[in-house]
């Protein structure tokens, strides 16, 4: 069986006496270990998806499982890393990294054991006692990245995580991710606008269309790890990809 499970997810907001579809009928299935890719234009829905994925939102119709299990509110389960760096400014970059334990009631040695140990993998343990303000965008979205892993979650959900980082701290950033993964063996479901990012990581590529956003197509990267971004294949499939949003704007 999956590990994620999305059934007839449909989403309206009420604003302001209007109604905004935000979603209709989403229905995607994510096997455990995948790394499946969200794209679309903005305002398709992609940060509505994952917020009721990750429980923070409820669907108006529809239902998702995790593991075979109604989502009804945000667990353990599922780590998000958000564009904005969602850091506490005032923790430590320790303290940040240990929060999730602290709410877990994990004593106090064990956490920052495991905290510790969580941001050697990024190779930031020399940063523990910095704050967010002293740090770079790359090294803030590594904190942010073991703050969800910490809690060893089985599906990490990321929202545009890379969004604010330059093209090549994005590019280390990314296959810092895919290290993460390989070694952790997460789920991820990964919001992009960028589709270069979607082809490098994903297994599969989920194209969502504009308002209401609607899953038009989905896309399996059959291309092995290390992904060579420039590779005839690569960009096959970056055309392919291109064709589909163009279609979606006509
Ligand atoms: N809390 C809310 N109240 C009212 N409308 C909302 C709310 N959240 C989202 N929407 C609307 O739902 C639609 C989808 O928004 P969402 O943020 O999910 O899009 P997105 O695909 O993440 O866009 P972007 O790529 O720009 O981040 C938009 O029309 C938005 O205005
Ligand atoms: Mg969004």
């Amino acid at each position: 069986m999956a590990l994620l499970e999305i059934r007839g997810v449909s989403k309206l907001f009420e604003a302001k006496g209007k109604t905004v579809e935000a979603l209709r009928d989403i229905n995607l299935s994510v096997g455990e270990n995948e790394f499946v890719c969200l794209v679309g234009p903005s305002g398709c829905g992609k940060t509505t998806l994952l917020r009721i994925i990750a429980g923070l939102d409820r669907p108006t119709d529809g239902e998702v499982l995790l593991d075979g299990k109604l989502i009804v509110g945000p667990g353990p389960l599922r780590g998000m890393v958000f564009q904005e760096y969602s850091l506490f400014p005032w923790r430590t970059v320790l303290d940040n990294v240990a929060f999730g334990l602290e709410l877990r009631g994990v004593s106090k040695e064990a956490r920052l054991a495991r905290a510790r140990s969580y941001l050697k993998t990024v190779g930031l343990e020399a940063f523990e006692a910095s704050y967010p303000h002293e740090l770079s965008g790359g090294m803030k979205q590594r904190v942010a990245i073991v703050r969800a892993l910490v809690n060893d979650p089985k599906a990490l959900l990321m929202d545009e995580p890379f969004g604010a980082l330059d093209a090549q701290t994005r590019n280390v950033m990314q296959s810092e991710l895919l290290r993460i993964w390989q070694e952790k063996k997460k789920t991820v479901v990964f919001v992009t606008h960028s589709m270069d990012e979607a082809i490098y990581l994903g297994d599969r590529v989920v194209i969502m269309s504009a308002r209401p956003g609607m899953i038009s197509d989905i896309i399996d990267i059959d291309v092995a790890r290390p992904r060579n971004r420039t590779s005839p294949e690569v960009n096959r499939y970056r055309e392919r990809i291109l064709q589909d949003l163009r279609a979606l704007r006509n």
